[in-house]
């Protein structure tokens, strides 16, 4: 009886295709601080980087941007800019510094970004970011992604998006990971521009059926297993932003649900394992404990004791003086018991 029900499970997993299951790029969030973490939770899902711009790295500060732990791995390097030339000599650099892959932000609305002329904007300029594709492509053997939108402001709601990736694929991408909202350029924040224009899944679902040998992840509002799941069976992958990040433990329903990984961390084990982490980082680095314990704010969500340990986080870090080891006085005393040493 248990061994059918486990090869049940494990039918029931290679239902879906994992290696395009993702931790979003996230500005300012996914550093390598939270990656090394969200590692620790979920050790197969793809990571990416925050959007690098060749201007960091080709202006000389190659080594700061593109430092990263080897836990890390599978880890996606994100790309910001629209100049092939430079591109190419950007994922040359994250090639050589040995991401796993290289991706090109088309799908950022940020005003700082459209000055650059990169981001959502570039996504006007599909003969570019084909050309940009093809240099980066030329200059690595890595896989090399695209990011985008399913349009912007008012362009038509499939004709757009299909122009762009029947352009963007000559160039030599095969991977398009689909953010399925417009971007709003004009009047709205890149905050709002990821919760008000609406999520429009048909389109993307459209445009994985007109291109049946390019593989389409789809991003944008992935909160619970049953929707990855739902989506899994529609698109090649699923991307995870803010979920990921403000509960990460979502991440680890996602390990067990399509990975079936076994002996994974405990809450418990995981800030355990965060200490040495810290330690090392401010030796090597000098890195405010801060800097690495705030990725950890959303360990406890949704468990009693959670806004205690959110609490403490945001003052103790703070603080002269505190070592690493008082995450542990502050864990809620609650996850100790049921499923967790
Ligand atoms: C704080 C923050 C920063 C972001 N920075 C980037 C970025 O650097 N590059 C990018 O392509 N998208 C960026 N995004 C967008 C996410 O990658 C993702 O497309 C978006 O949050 C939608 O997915 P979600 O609904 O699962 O969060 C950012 C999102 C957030 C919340």
């Amino acid at each position: 009886m248990l061994i059918r029900l486990k090869i049940q499970e494990m039918d029931m997993n290679t239902e879906f295709k994992t290696d395009n299951i993702s931790v979003a790029p996230m500005m300012d969030w996914t550093d390598r601080h939270c990656r090394y973490f969200h590692r620790l939770i979920a050790p197969s899902v793809l990571l990416y980087t925050e959007m690098v711009t060749t201007g960091a790295l080709l202006n000389g500060q190659k080594e700061r941007f593109l430092r990263y732990s080897e836990q890390e791995h599978p880890l996606a390097l994100q790309l910001g800019g629209s100049d092939p030339k430079d591109l190419a000599l950007s994922a040359k650099m994250g090639e050589d510094a040995g991401y796993d892959e290289i991706n090109i932000n088309c799908g950022c609305p940020s005003e700082r970004v459209q000055s650059g002329a990169f981001g959502a904007c570039l996504m006007r300029e599909p003969e570019l970011v084909r050309d940009c594709v093809k240099a980066m492509k030329d200059a690595v053997s890595i896989p090399v992604t695209v990011k985008c939108r399913i349009g912007i402001d008012d362009s038509e709601d499939y004709a757009f998006l299909e122009k762009f990736i029947d352009t963007v694929k000559d160039g030599g991408c095969n991977t398009f990971i689909i953010h399925a909202r417009k971007a709003w350029l004009k009047g709205l924040s890149p905050k709002e521009n990821r919760e008000i224009p609406p999520l429009q899944y048909d389109i993307a679902k459209q445009i994985k059926a007109a291109f049946p040998d390019l593989t389409f992840p789809v991003n944008g509002g992935i909160r619970t297993i049953e929707d990855a799941k739902e989506k899994l069976k529609a698109f090649d992958g699923v991307m995870i932003g803010r979920e990921a990040y403000q509960h990460p433990w979502f991440l680890r329903s996602i390990e067990e649900e399509f990975f079936n990984t076994q002996n994974m961390l405990s809450r418990r084990q995981i800030v355990e394992a965060m200490i040495p982490y810290i330690y090392k980082q401010a030796e090597l680095y000098e890195t405010p404990m801060k800097s690495i314990t705030r990725h950890m704010i959303g360990l406890f969500q949704g468990l009693p004791g959670a806004r205690k340990w959110r609490q403490s986080i945001s003052t103790q870090a703070h603080l002269e003086g505190t070592k690493p080891e008082f995450l542990l006085e502050i864990i809620p005393p609650t996850t100790v018991i049921p499923t967790e040493r």
